[in-house]
C-alpha cells in the first residue's frame, strides 16, 4: 500500500525549503510578478482517490501545457492527416527555436514546440466554428469546470513580445504551412497560452491522456491509439530540450509551461500536476521536475 498523501506531504515540505526555485519568467509583466514561493501538487489516481498538497487550487498560466490539449482536438479531427503538416520527433532545441523550421522546409519538428503549437493552431482556426470559444468549451468540458478562462491581459502581452512566434508563424506561411491569416493564428495561439488552471484543474483535464481518450464524465474524445501516440510525443518532445533529462529523471509523459506547471501521467493509473513558477535554465520548473523525480522514485511508478 502506498502512503500517496504521505510521500507528497514529505516531497513538498523538503522542496520548499530548498533556497534554489529557479526565476520567474520575466517576458510578460503577468507571469514576472508570480510570487517565486508558490508551489503546489495534486495528484488523481484514476480509480478516482485524489490528494494535493500545498497551493492546488491557486489558477496560473498553463503557457505551452495547453498544446497537449489543442494537439489532441485537431489529431481527433484530422486523424493521420495532421502529419503530413507536423513531424514527430524531439527537436533538441529551445522551444521558441527557428532555424531547424528552414532547414526542414516548414514542418515543424512535432506538435509541442512553437512553431508546430501555431500549424496545429492554423488547423484548429479553419476546423471550429467559433475557435477560441469552441476551445475554451472543450478545455471547460473535460475539467469539467465551467470557470475556466481566457486571461485577456496575458494574451495581450503575449502578443506585445511575440516577435518570435511572428517570425516563426510567417516562415510557415513562406513554406504554404499555414491556411489562414498570421493574425488570426496567433490570436488564438496567445488565448490557448493565456488560459489558467490551478493543479486540481489540470489534473483533472489530463485524465482522458491516462484513460484511452474517456474524460472524467465518461465521453470519448479521441481514440486509444490517438491517446498513445500523444502520450509518446509528451514523452520524447514534452520538456524541449530538456525532455531526455524529464524521461531519465522521471519516466511519464508529461508537458510543462512556462507558467512553472508541469502535467504528466502514467497510463492506467494517475494523473499528476505540479505548479512551482520558478524556472530552471531549460524553461522547466525546478521544484516540479524534482518533486515528480521524487515522486516517480518513491511510489516506484512510472512508465519504465
Ligand atoms: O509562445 C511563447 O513564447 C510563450 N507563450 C511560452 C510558451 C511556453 O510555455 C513554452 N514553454 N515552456
Amino acid at each position: 500500500m502506498i502512503d500517496y498523501p504521505g510521500i507528497l506531504k514529505e516531497i513538498h515540505t523538503n522542496l520548499k525549503q530548498q533556497n534554489n526555485k529557479g526565476k520567474v519568467a520575466t517576458y510578460i509583466k503577468e507571469l514576472s510578478t508570480v510570487d517565486v514561493d508558490k508551489f503546489g501538487i495534486h495528484l488523481n489516481l484514476i480509480d478516482g482517490q485524489n490528494y494535493s498538497v500545498g497551493d492546488y487550487e491557486t489558477p496560473f498560466s498553463i503557457q505551452s501545457i495547453s498544446k497537449v490539449f489543442t494537439l489532441l482536438k485537431a489529431f481527433s479531427i484530422l486523424g493521420n492527416d495532421l502529419w503530413k503538416r507536423v513531424d514527430v520527433e524531439p527537436s533538441g532545441n529551445p522551444f521558441n527555436h527557428l532555424s531547424l523550421l528552414e532547414l526542414e522546409n516548414g514542418i515543424p519538428r512535432n506538435p509541442l514546440i512553437n512553431s508546430g503549437a501555431i500549424v496545429i493552431a492554423d488547423i484548429l482556426v479553419s476546423q471550429l466554428d467559433n475557435p477560441k470559444q469552441d476551445f475554451l468549451n472543450f478545455i471547460k468540458h473535460i475539467t469539467n469546470d465551467d470557470s475556466i478562462h481566457y486571461d485577456e491581459s496575458t494574451a495581450r502581452s503575449e502578443r506585445e513580445t511575440g516577435f518570435k512566434n511572428y517570425a516563426a508563424a510567417n516562415l510557415l506561411k513562406s513554406f504554404n504551412n499555414l491556411n489562414n491569416p498570421v493574425e488570426d493564428v496567433l490570436d488564438f495561439y496567445f488565448h490557448q497560452c493565456s488560459i489558467k488552471m490551478t493543479c486540481k484543474q489540470l489534473a483533472n483535464a489530463f485524465h482522458l491522456f491516462a484513460n484511452h481518450g474517456i474524460c472524467q464524465q465518461n465521453i470519448v474524445h479521441s481514440t486509444p491509439s490517438q491517446i498513445k501516440r500523444i502520450n509518446a510525443i509528451m514523452l520524447t518532445c514534452g520538456f524541449y530540450d530538456e525532455a531526455g533529462e524529464f524521461a531519465f529523471e522521471v519516466g511519464l509523459p508529461g508537458k510543462s509551461g512556462v507558467g512553472g506547471g508541469i502535467a504528466a501521467l502514467l497510463p492506467n493509473k494517475f494523473t499528476i500536476t505540479t505548479w512551482s513558477p520558478g524556472l530552471n535554465k531549460k524553461g522547466n520548473s525546478l521544484l516540479g521536475m524534482q518533486a515528480l523525480e521524487q515522486f516517480t522514485t518513491k511510489t516506484g511508478l512510472s512508465v519504465f
